[in-house]
């Protein structure tokens, strides 16, 4: 009998190829890329729009329309069940050569997303992280010996991307881009919540 190992309570992160097609990527290229004029806080080479929502413009309506199965999808693997979604803000994100995004993480929301408008180089795809931090202390293996794995790594590099290229992932988690060694990087942004969560009759009700 082969020995078993069971990757215990996973985190979803789900990737879905293609899912805009080029004409509307190119159409959210044209309207959005000129609008993202607000600075980001820790990089000066990334810029954001303003937030937008999806009934602000046909084209962001048609990317919801695109994305939500997929919400759904991911929400059914976190929550049990396929609950009504919709997402309530999104904005753009312009990254020139050398601009990064600190780590961070979506607050208020439970399902957030990155839709890739333009291609990018392998060493600017979106890093996912562990939780950092905690008042304990920590004993590591750390050195040039240590092999990755999935219960050591407290990283994990999301794959290659094309435009049009959708990840979606729970809004806790940390994640960042490094450093941009490439050209601009442009790239859509998004959060969702459910309706509702029904926790054996203690249920709460959520309203963007
Ligand atoms: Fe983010």
């Amino acid at each position: 009998m082969m020995d078993e190992v069971f990757g215990v309570f996973p985190t979803p992160v789900l990737r879905a190829a293609g899912a805009l097609e080029g004409e509307l990527v190119q159409g959210l290229l044209r309207h959005f890329a000129g609008l993202a004029d607000s600075p980001n806080a820790a990089s000066g080479a990334l810029s954001h729009t303003r937030l937008l929502r999806p009934a602000d413009s046909p084209l962001l309506g048609q990317v919801a329309a695109r994305i939500t199965p997929r919400i759904v999808d991911i929400g059914a693997l976190m929550f049990g069940q396929r609950l009504g979604w919709s997402i309530k803000e999104m904005w753009v994100n312009l990254m020139d050569g050398g601009g990064h995004q600190a780590m961070h993480q979506h607050a208020n929301s439970f399902v957030s997303g990155v839709v890739y408008l333009t291609p990018l180089e392998p060493a600017a795809r979106t890093v996912f992280h562990k939780p950092v931090g905690g008042t304990e202390f920590v004993f590591r293996n750390e050195h040039a010996e240590v092999a990755p794995t999935p219960f050591n790594a407290d990283r994990w590099i999301s794959p290659s991307t094309a435009p049009g290229d959708l990840l979606l992932f729970p809004s806790y988690l940390l994640h960042s881009v490094p450093p941009n060694p490439g050209g601009r990087r442009i790239t859509l942004s998004f959060n969702a919540i459910p309706g509702g969560l029904d926790a054996w009759g203690y249920a709460v009700r959520f309203g963007a």
